[in-house]
């Protein structure tokens, strides 16, 4: 007994061997400032009542961009690597760069009334985001740069919300001049074998929460911990990153060991389980549909027995639509089945990279030679 416990220990003493890997926590702001550029912090009010950050980096008022990240992630993801990020990028090209916080992630936890350890904050999916956190944005910035449109640039979930933005306030589209889709996320017929194993044991996972009363997802203490636990030493750096790859495709080159510790400063933040429960109802009913809140309330939300499906054929906004080939999240298949269901695709692309998976549409190394180029040429062309 005794010697299994020396033991522990001595692995635990060994296991410290630190990677030197943790950084100095640090915020869009003061990344953007590393950059050269100065960042005005921003907040909007929604409709319901959150209140949200902004960040902001000046340049052509006639030119605004809106960056909108994907699920548990926050602005920070579009300056993360630096100079080669897509926020610096755009900024140096001359584009009015904002890149905004969803509802529950590290900078919009703030509400006129409701505290985000009330259960109610949390009573949101994707299409409360899509719905009233966008307009918020998008107004916001319409009118302080006196335009009628603005383009976007969204990753992931990110792209869900605009889908939802289009398909039911279809007067929006009107206001995006060109959207373009960082490895969108909308059928989820086809997904990777974790995220399978998520929804088949879903039922079992939401009476957990439940359970322990938990309607946030990685909360700040587990956020801490898995931050502490997966840069602890190389080994469980390794084991991290294999886990992104499982969950988006395997691109070793692009996401390097060194960076991982980068990302996990930042990433994840939070989303509701409700959330969670919504994504994976769309994979269970192989249908882009809103929450289905079960019989009874359905009928009392949506006046019907099921939840009503998203018309894509609303989302008149121009789309352009990335994809890469090696990409888990975001299946060649579930995007066949977007491609025909969003009226004005404008451009179809298949990053030529045969590596190219979910993450190095915001984290990749090299992103200005096989990303940022067609992103741009997306933003100066005519429409
Ligand atoms: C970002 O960091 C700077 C410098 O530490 C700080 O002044 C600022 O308030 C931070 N902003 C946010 C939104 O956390």
């Amino acid at each position: 007994m005794k010697i299994k416990i020396i033991l522990l220990l001595l692995v635990q003493v060994l296991a410290r061997k630190r990677s030197n890997y943790i950084k100095a926590a640090s915020n869009f702001t003061s990344l953007g400032y590393k950059c050269g550029f100065s960042v005005e912090e921003i907040d909007v009010q929604t409709e319901d009542g959150y209140i949200l950050k902004m960040f902001h980096i000046e340049g052509d008022k006639r030119r605004p961009v809106l960056l909108l990240h994907g699920i548990v992630d926050s602005a920070d993801t579009f300056i993360l690597r630096g100079q080669n990020s897509l926020a610096a990028t755009l900024a140096r090209e001359g584009y009015d760069v904002w890149a905004a916080n969803t509802r529950g992630s590290t900078y919009s936890r703030r509400h006129v009334t409701l505290e985000p350890s009330d259960k109610r904050f949390w009573e949101f999916t994707f299409h409360e985001v899509g719905y009233y956190d966008l307009p918020a944005f998008i107004n916001h910035i319409l009118k302080v740069n006196g335009v009628k449109k603005l383009s976007a640039v969204a990753h992931s979930q990110g792209n869900t919300n605009f889908y939802v933005l289009g398909a039911t306030r279809p007067e929006y589209n009107e206001k995006v001049r060109v959207l373009t889709s960082l490895g969108p996320v909308c059928f989820l017929t086809y997904v990777p074998t974790v995220f399978e194993l998520m929804i088949q044991s879903r039922i079992v996972i939401n009476e957990v929460l439940l359970a322990f009363d938990e309607e946030e997802i990685f909360s700040p203490s587990l956020r801490k911990f898995i931050r502490y636990w997966c840069t602890e030493t190389v080994m469980r750096v390794r084991i991290c990153r294999d886990i992104f790859f499982e969950l988006a495709g395997k691109d070793e080159q692009e996401f390097e060991e060194e960076f991982v510790p980068v990302v996990l400063n930042h990433y994840p933040t939070a989303t509701s389980r409700r959330n969670i429960m919504h994504l994976a109802q769309i994979s269970e009913k192989t249908r882009f549909s809103q929450y289905d809140f079960g019989r009874a309330q359905n009928l009392k939300v949506y006046n019907a027995v099921s939840a009503p499906e998203y018309d894509l054929g609303k989302v008149t906004m121009p789309v352009a639509l990335f994809v890469g080939k090696n990409d888990k999240l975001t299946s060649a298949k579930d995007v066949r089945l977007l491609l025909n269901s969003l009226p004005n695709i404008v451009e179809y692309r298949q990053m030529s990279r045969d590596q190219f998976n979910h993450i190095d549409h915001v984290w990749g190394r090299n992103m200005d030679a096989y990303l940022f180029p067609h992103v741009l040429k997306v933003l100066k062309k005519v429409l």
